[in-house]
């Protein structure tokens, strides 16, 4: 057995001491999204640093808790701040939350995220459905032993992003009046936001929009055989389109404002 596969089943009976709670979704909240969890139905909260084995992360705003509870009638499991690979967390670390989402019972993996909009027409406060991503400027959390517990060797990922999930994410924006855009997620290392010129080479590669998380969790989702779905809120133009430089707050803020929207989203799709 691999080391990392122990390491997920340390976490898993760490959690098992706090609840028993077996979810059916597993959604990530994406900066400035965390405030999403206040509207479960909750059932038991589990802080990262609990969990024997967990990365915990580091940005201001990102709290780091797993909060169980019901959407509806759909168990489900939030992460409540995820870690990113630019905190200098191993891939390994940075997925292990995700993984042991999977192993507490998840099936659908709904990822979220604040992201630079790169796509023509696209403005703060857009949302888009993920349809495809680049991954390839990160490394690749497979990377090392493969985990045979978990998934293949050389998992395909013709299809990452769930077709019929998809739908339902554009029949739910049509009921809520979301406008949802769609387009491809390409996740570059940050922490650093990119500059006009690696704008540009992101666009011409086919990202509708830049990101620091995400498209590695779906590598590790997909790897599992999970059903996967992800939205980016636009917080901002990306370097070279927005006419202003970036700030964390001002992202933070954008994602705060259209969260009311992208919490009524959120809430009919998992209830569909
Ligand atoms: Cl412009 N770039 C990246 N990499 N991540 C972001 C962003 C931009 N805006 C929000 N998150």
């Amino acid at each position: 057995m691999s080391n990392e596969y122990e390491t997920l089943m340390r976490c898993v009976r760490s959690v098992r001491t706090k609840t028993d709670f077996v979810p059916k979704v597993a959604l990530v909240l994406g900066s400035g999204l965390g405030d999403y969890a206040s509207q479960l139905r909750v059932e038991a909260t589990v802080d990262y640093h609990e969990i024997e084995g967990f990365p915990v992360s580091t940005v201001p705003g990102h709290t780091g808790r797993f909060v169980f509870g019901y959407v509806g009638d759909v168990p489900v499991v939030c992460m409540q701040g995820r870690v990113h690979y630019y905190e200098g967390y191993s891939m390994t670390e940075v997925v292990r939350p995700i993984r042991l989402m999977k192993l507490l019972g998840a099936e659908v993996l709904f990822l979220t995220n604040a992201a630079g909009g790169i796509q023509l027409g696209m403005k703060a406060g857009d949302l888009m459905l993920l349809t495809g991503q680049i991954a390839s400027f990160v490394p690749s959390p497979l990377i090392g032993e493969n985990i045979e517990e978990l998934g293949p060797r050389f998992p395909d990922m013709s299809r990452i992003y769930d077709y019929d999930l998809q739908k339902i994410a554009k029949k739910c924006a049509a009921e809520t009046g979301a406008d949802l855009k769609e387009g491809t997620y390409l996740q570059f290392t940050g922490p650093a936001y990119e500059s006009p010129q690696e704008v540009a080479m992101a666009r011409t590669l086919g990202a509708d929009a830049v990101g620091m998380s995400t498209a590695c969790e779906a590598v590790a989702a997909n790897h599992m055989g999970m059903r996967i779905v992800g939205i980016s809120c636009i917080s901002n133009l990306a370097c070279g389109i927005s006419p202003q430089p970036l700030s964390h707050k001002e992202v933070q803020e954008a994602a705060d404002a259209v969260a009311p929207v992208f919490q009524k989203l959120v809430t009919q799709m998992i209830k569909e």
